[in-house]
């Protein structure tokens, strides 16, 4: 009798599920450098030129590297301008992905919400969601609509180890729907919900979310960026899904919602690109006018046909389950390595993104300081990484210019997809370690310069002493 061979060990390291074939060089700055850099920009981030950012973790969008198979099939592309063949196969593709029949290419996922919102809403009218992200709030507001966020008690809770921290609260949606019936034109949910933190929402959820709909005779609809990312947490944190595949999840998810607004820069795995995507006919001819007035003709919508091959591919090779087990690894291991060297972080860290908590961290640095804005600059300043303030700088200004603490003091780190190896994130995390060993002497920023609105964007800081 031979004995059997012993199971290989359940916890090894995470390994990048590809192999490396094009390589950029990473920008090395010194200290001294980096420093003159932010006197230059008033020690706003997004004033930073990449070229001088080692690590950039501002954002998850339109940052991924593509596959060789990508780049190979926008060799492909047929580039007419009406009826072009690599639109029939993106077409296809999603299709395949979300049962919708009608698929309209935009540039990229604000272009969808101006069109449809423009489109399907009138002033006066209310859209809830869990959390509307920036742009859909404003696309939604610059029409006169209320955007109203309905995001579950426990996605409030930074510190609260829940699995489904993006669920919309289902019965206040219930009564919000009573409430305001006739004045909601839809009924919106953020997949994964990137303002809560990059929180998935469960299947029950989304059933739930779509029943409350259909019984209230309201369409469901899902900006739907992440939905891979969803899909992935679907499968690893709810029971009944744990031996579906990620793409039949994400099917299933689609299938309970009238349609999608979606921001391909992120799981579609392209640099540029967006569709909606609807079951019904009603808004389609229309949506196409308006599209040839704003986009560009239906087969393309301000896109290239490259970008649309790209995506075909992308939005096939986002539900493979390695990447996806990789993707939420990596910003695991982010979280689980600063909370060991006692950074704390959002619980549990989000599909694409790590949110340190600057409050907790800098207890010694008020709000009207701006202890998130003084943790980003610092660790750009000594560490080369760029991260982004969601917090006093973004939140903190009232219409009438008065000053308002923000909820939350949180730092961003996005991870771009299939960019950093983990040797990468080990140094960010060794030189985390240092900077919260000497938090202490991390000092406050005062503003010297701001715009009317959006400030975050373009205002300029002074260190204080
Ligand atoms: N919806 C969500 C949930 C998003 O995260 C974004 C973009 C958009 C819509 C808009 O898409 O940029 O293609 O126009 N989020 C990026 C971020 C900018 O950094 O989180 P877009």
């Amino acid at each position: 009798m031979t004995t059997p061979a012993a199971p290989l060990p359940r916890k090894r390291s995470i390994i990048e599920p590809f192999k490396i074939k094009v390589v950029e060089p990473l920008p090395l700055r010194t200290v001294a450098e980096r420093e003159r850099v932010l006197e230059d920009v008033g020690y706003n981030l997004f004033a930073v030129r990449a070229a001088d950012v080692t690590f950039d973790f501002l954002t998850d969008s339109g940052t991924t590297a593509m596959s060789a198979a990508q780049w190979g099939a926008m060799m492909t592309a047929d580039e007419s301008y009406a009826g072009s063949r690599s639109f029939y196969r993106f077409e296809e593709v999603v299709q395949r992905l979300t049962g919708y029949q009608h698929v309209v290419p935009t540039h990229q996922g604000r272009a969808a919400e101006h069109l449809l919102f423009s489109l399907m809403c009138k002033a006066g009218d209310k859209v809830p969601s869990n959390n509307h992200f920036d742009t859909t709030r404003a696309n939604l507001e610059q029409l006169g609509v209320d955007a109203v966020d309905l995001v579950c008690a426990e996605g409030k809770d930074p510190t609260l180890d829940h699995p489904f921290k993006g669920n919309v609260d289902v019965p206040r949606l219930e009564a919000f729907l009573t409430e305001h019936r006739g004045h909601v034109p839809f009924v919106m949910t953020t997949i994964t919900n990137n303002t809560g933190g990059g929180q998935p929402v469960s299947l029950a959820n989304l059933r739930d979310i779509s029943a409350a709909c259909r019984r209230h005779g309201v369409p469901f609809l899902l900006d739907a960026c992440r939905f891979a990312e969803n899909a992935w947490f679907i499968k690893v944190r709810e029971p009944e899904a744990a031996d579906k595949t990620p793409r039949q999840i994400a099917r299933e998810v689609f299938e309970l919602a009238d349609g999608c607004l979606v921001s391909a820069k992120k799981d579609g795995l392209v640099n540029i690109g967006g569709f909606i995507a609807l079951r019904d006919v009603a808004w389609v001819p229309l949506l196409r006018s308006r599209l040839i007035l704003t986009e560009g003709f239906p087969t393309y919508g301000g896109l290239a046909a490259r970008d649309l091959e790209a995506l075909a591919v992308g939005l096939d090779e986002v539900l493979e389950e390695t990447y996806l087990a990789y993707r939420e690894g990596v910003t695991r291991y982010i979280a689980d390595g600063l909370t060991r060297v006692g950074v704390p972080t959002m619980r549990p860290p989000g599909g694409h993104a790590v949110y340190i908590d600057a409050r907790a961290l800098l207890p010694h640095i008020p709000a009207e300081q701006f202890p998130a804005q003084a943790l980003a600059v610092e660790l750009y300043r000594a560490e080369g990484i760029r991260s982004c303030e969601i917090g006093s700088v973004m939140f903190g200004k009232r219409p009438d210019g008065s000053f308002v603490p923000s909820a939350m003091e949180l730092v961003r780190l996005a991870i771009p997809r299939r960019v950093y190896t983990q040797a990468h994130m080990d140094y960010v995390l060794e030189g985390i370690a240092e900077l919260a060993h000497r938090r202490a002497t991390l000092r406050g920023l005062r503003i010297v310069q701001e715009p009317a609105f959006l400030r975050h964007f373009t205002a300029r800081f002074a260190p204080l002493a």
